[in-house]
């Protein structure tokens, strides 16, 4: 399929035959998220394949009983992985860039401007900002499986709505999902995809007009 195609079939599809999902099919879809690109290429996600079925009921269960989560043969949990930002794993992301010659700058630079640059340096603005830009990269790597999933003739619903960190909901179940799922302290389950073979044809969802979101040179002047 093109990936134009793919792009312009995507709807969330929130019903699903209950058909396993071939691994080597899976696998793509997880490939396309790990070869997504990332802030100094720190690449902070996990993804878990949760296939049991007493999981996935207590995942629906974060999720306010959204059934799509407990219906579909696979879930992916999404994790954001804020230990990526740490330092010493922030310099060595940094110098596979120098490494590599996108960036062209001996090492003190690294440790001595980079590092401690708020523009640069995500660590350096705190929690909020980590956070924010933790769920920015997770949403290219699930923006890349969601195409991938397309691409496959499979369907899929992001489901970001459930209690977690973020929410501070539902503490205890969320605390026995994680170490079930052995998610360490310093990750974050953000992001659920529920995956299947599509048992719906929804209607494509109205988007804002062209020219209502895009401008050329200025706000306001068409493309
Ligand atoms: C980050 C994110 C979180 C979402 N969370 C949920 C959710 O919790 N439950 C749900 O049913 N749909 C969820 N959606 C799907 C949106 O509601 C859906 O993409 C939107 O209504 C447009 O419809 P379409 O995807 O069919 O084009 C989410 C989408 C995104 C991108």
């Amino acid at each position: 399929m093109e990936v134009t195609d793919a792009i312009n079939t995507w709807r969330s599809i929130r019903k699903y035959k209950s058909q396993p999902i071939p691994d080597e099919t899976l696998r793509k879809i997880l490939e396309a998220g790990r070869r997504a690109p990332s802030w100094e290429n720190v690449q902070p996600w996990h993804f878990i394949v949760i296939e049991d079925a007493d999981i996935k009921e207590k995942l629906s269960r974060l999720a306010s009983g959204q059934k799509q989560v407990k219906q579909a043969p696979v879930v992916i949990g999404v994790c954001g992985d804020l230990s990526a930002w740490d330092k010493p794993k922030n310099r060595e992301a940094l110098m596979e860039l120098v490494q590599s010659g996108v960036i062209n700058v001996p090492e003190e630079v690294i440790d001595n401007v980079f590092l401690k640059d708020p523009v640069f340096c995500v660590a350096e603005n705190g929690p909020a900002i980590i956070l924010s830009r933790t769920f920015e990269q997770l949403g290219i790597a699930y923006a890349f499986m969601a195409i991938e999933a397309v691409n496959q003739g499979l369907g899929m619903c992001i489901v970001g709505a459930f209690a977690n960190e973020i929410t501070q909901a539902q503490k205890k179940l969320y605390q026995e999902i994680k170490t079930t799922l052995g998610i360490p302290e310093k990750m974050y389950l953000l992001c659920l995809l529920t995956i299947g073979v599509p048992d719906e044809e929804p209607k494509s969802r109205p988007r804002k007009l062209f020219d209502t979101v895009v401008s050329r040179g200025k706000v306001g002047h068409k493309f």
